[in-house]
């Protein structure tokens, strides 16, 4: 890993107010001198919460999701233009339980990163394979057709990708290193053709991430940082993934 490394956490539906006051006073001390970057998604209502804690640190906060529409009549929907006012610096599109849970479309998914882009704040874009594609060898395939549907109006793309097979999100399987290193080279070649950006683009790898596991995905080309779910929820655990990608 030559760039800086990226750390970032998705708290999805978890945590109350308390929690969150508990969590930062725990892991701000503790991440104070670190050299990654850190970004951090807690559910929308945390967002101001977590923004005014955070907002003498150098963490990236963000929203989980966004609208593909920026006003009217959406209910239960939260317009890009809310999570820009509050001062939030990236949004996760298109991950795979909005994909699978919510029926997010690949046409949706592209309006979301136009609409994040024109706001100018990072889109964190989400991509893998379930287990059903990998098993029909369908996995290169998969990841070119999300990258380019997403990627496709974007030559000059400014944002980050993270792959994340569905079988590993969640479940406690982290893809074997081998699985990790060919495919993250198989997205750069991908990006490498559909953007000027493609090779920059920060490359995380998502999907089980913990403390054991961030120690061995440290030195693997193109991988660039990692996105959390359980695991960065305690203070201390992600602080240690921190320091196994970056000590
Ligand atoms: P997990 O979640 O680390 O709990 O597998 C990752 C994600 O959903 O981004």
């Amino acid at each position: 890993m030559t760039k800086k490394t990226i750390i970032a956490a998705n708290w999805k539906m978890h945590k109350m107010a308390d929690d969150v006051i508990a969590f930062f006073q725990q892991f701000l001390p503790l991440v104070e001198d670190m050299k990654a970057s850190i970004w951090l998604a807690p559910s929308p209502v945390l967002l101001q919460q977590v923004l005014n804690i955070t907002k003498n640190s150098s963490l990236k906060i963000g929203a989980q999701n966004i609208s593909h529409e920026i006003y009217g009549a959406f209910t239960g929907e939260t317009s890009i233009e809310q999570i820009a006012y509050l001062g939030a610096s990236f949004v996760i599109i298109g991950h795979s339980e909005r994909r699978r849970l919510f029926q997010e479309t690949e046409d949706q998914i592209t309006k979301k990163i136009g609409l994040t882009l024109t706001y100018n704040l990072t889109p964190l874009l989400c991509i893998g394979e379930t287990l059903e594609e990998r098993e029909q060898g369908l996995t290169q395939q998969v990841l070119r057709r999300q990258l380019s549907s997403a990627l496709k109006l974007f030559p000059h793309f400014q944002g980050a990708i993270a792959y994340e097979p569905v079988w590993a999100i969640g479940t406690g399987k982290t893809a074997t290193l081998e699985i990790i290193q060919e495919t993250h080279q198989h997205c750069r070649d991908i990006l490498k053709t559909l953007c000027e950006t493609g090779e920059d683009t920060p490359l995380l790898y998502g999907g089980s991430v913990t403390e054991n596991s961030a120690k061995h995905l440290k030195g693997i080309k193109e991988v660039d940082g990692v996105l959390v779910g359980g695991a960065s929820l305690e203070a201390l655990s992600l602080t240690a993934i921190i320091q196994g990608l970056t000590q």
